[in-house]
């Protein structure tokens, strides 16, 4: 009874401290603007051998080297949407969002590639998830590959490594397109190719774990060069599929195609010149290297005269398909961070930026940029939203921006109640979107918001040891409970207006 009693005033306590989603209106949003939530085939679907799935290069990875996964495990059960999808979109369909983005897994689409045959189960399960979408009125918005190739392409091609890929990755797009284009309107070709080609080729830390030191010790690769190696195939696999889709489908499906880059926002340490120029860098290394050759048809001048030949060139021929560019830019945006300048400077660079000379720093005389999450080096910023945005609406044409992940991590060793009670979330999500509303009024070319994540799911190399989503997932149960901050973005959704957008985004796009 005295438990019961502490825990009501406990939960009266917490719904004071939690900002409700007053102040921030959906109506304050242009008509049509997106809001969803994102998620990742091999984060939550599991059924990892059912139904014809080939292997992926995640299920061999977890399966063959489980010690580079926090706690060991795997994606094999993960959130068991492949048979809970139903229930899944029902949470949406409450929670009042009018698009979904989720990745469709090529494993599970084609098993063996493009040599083997096109997988009939997976096209039924992809075409009963969108059905069931767009009969709540929620807009599929779908990644071709968000860190997850068939494993035999990772054996036949070395990944990203091999020119071969982007034949392959061409021919999976194509049969997406022809599959479910008539009802997908929104495609994005790569998820954060720049922050998984690091992962992989630079750190050692994905499949296929390429690493040399000193950012780690690995049994093949080179981290000095074949992460551009693999971002140059990534780049030009984008270009030949956006230029597919604008040639073949564009006009008859009516949709749009682009390109998610993972954007932290860098603010220089001290106003020295050398960190000014640092920070420069850093966004260089990390939103440019990807961005300039899709929107201009080269590099950044910084990432040439700083890897010289071991950043590859573009033909003629591919800078002709370069000019496909990309409808839109989705940007993952998480975190601003410091950063401090490593040339004329003592450095750890074996890190993430530490090809562009640059050491990020969370700290500037003692105090955190940001109120720190469970995710070392993410702090919560909101202000980062509006400079990153701001960067990339001015350098790239204004093309139209989509916020297609940006969420707050916890600790899944928190009890359960603090996991549910997730105000730290509550308080990033309401400083963000208030931070895009304001960017969005004074003209701000945004036009969609997607929370990280649905739901909890396996988090890469953190294997269930850290949780994103605004649900709670129960792992042993597979159990959905909404957290403080479901309940929280339900009501920002669903308080202002009716959500029956939908119809009108259709017919717009
Ligand atoms: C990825 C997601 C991941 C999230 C949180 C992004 O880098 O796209 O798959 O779960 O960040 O780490």
């Amino acid at each position: 009874m005295a438990a019961a009693t502490a825990m009501v005033i406990m939960l009266a306590a917490l719904a004071i401290l939690a900002p409700s989603a007053r102040g921030l209106d959906r109506a304050e949003f242009p008509p049509g603007f997106l809001f969803g939530a994102a998620t990742s085939s091999y984060q939550i679907e599991g059924a990892y051998l059912e139904d014809g799935k080939g292997l992926s290069n995640w299920d061999v990875f977890t399966h063959t080297q489980s010690r580079e996964i926090n706690d060991g495990r795997n994606g094999d059960v993960a959130d068991d949407h492949y048979h809970r999808y139903m229930e899944d979109v029902e949470i949406m369909h409450d929670l009042g969002v009018n698009s979904y983005r989720f990745s469709i897994s090529w494993a599970r689409l084609l098993p063996r590639g493009r040599l083997g045959g096109v997988n009939t189960a997976a096209i039924a399960f992809y075409d009963r998830l969108i059905a069931a979408l767009l009969e709540k009125g929620i807009e599929p918005f779908v990644t071709l590959h968000h860190f997850d190739l068939p494993h035999e392409l990772e054996t036949r091609y070395g990944g990203w490594l091999g020119a071969g890929i982007r034949e392959e990755f061409d021919y999976y797009a194509d049969v997406c397109f022809k599959a479910f284009g008539d009802r997908v309107k929104f495609w994005t070709t790569l998820n954060e190719p720049n922050l998984f080609t690091k992962f992989a080729y630079m750190l050692g830390m994905y499949p296929p774990k390429h690493c040399s030191p000193p950012f780690g010790t690995c049994n093949s690769g080179n981290s000095r060069r074949e992460p551009y190696v693999a971002a140059h195939n990534m780049i030009l696999s984008h270009a030949a599929v956006v230029d597919n889709y604008k040639r073949n489908y564009q006009a008859t499906q009516g949709g749009s195609i682009g390109i998610v880059i993972a954007m932290k926002w860098y603010e220089p340490l001290t106003n020295s010149t050398k960190d000014i120029l640092a920070a420069r860098r850093a966004l260089s290394f990390e939103v440019d290297w990807f961005l300039d050759p899709i929107f201009f048809g080269d590099y950044p001048r910084e990432m040439r005269e700083m890897l010289s030949s071991n950043l590859p060139k573009f033909t003629s021929e591919e800078k002709r398909l370069l000019q496909s560019k990309a409808d839109f830019i989705g940007v993952n945006h998480y975190t601003a961070i410091y950063a401090k300048d490593c040339i004329s400077s003592p450095c750890d660079i074996k890190t993430y930026e530490g090809n562009a000379m640059v050491q990020a720093v969370g700290e500037r005389d003692g105090v955190a940029i940001g109120r720190p999450t469970a995710f070392h080096g993410y702090y919560d910023v909101p202000e980062g939203m509006d400079l990153i945005v701001k960067y990339v609406n001015q350098r790239y044409e204004n093309t139209p921006v989509y916020i297609t992940e940006n969420g707050y991590s916890q600790l899944s060793h928190n009890s359960m109640e603090d996991l549910i009670n997730d105000v730290g979330r509550v308080n990033y999500l309401q400083g963000y979107l208030t931070c895009i509303s304001s960017a969005v009024r004074k003209g701000a070319n945004v036009h969609g918001y997607f929370v990280w994540s649905l739901m909890d799911n396996f988090e890469w190399g953190f294997g269930f040891t850290v949780r994103f989503g605004i649900y709670h997932v129960d792992f042993e149960t597979q159990e959905r409970t909404p957290k403080m901050s479901g309940k929280w973005y339900r009501d920002f959704l669903t308080g202002s207006r009716p959500v029956d957008q939908a119809q009108t985004l259709r017919a717009d796009s």
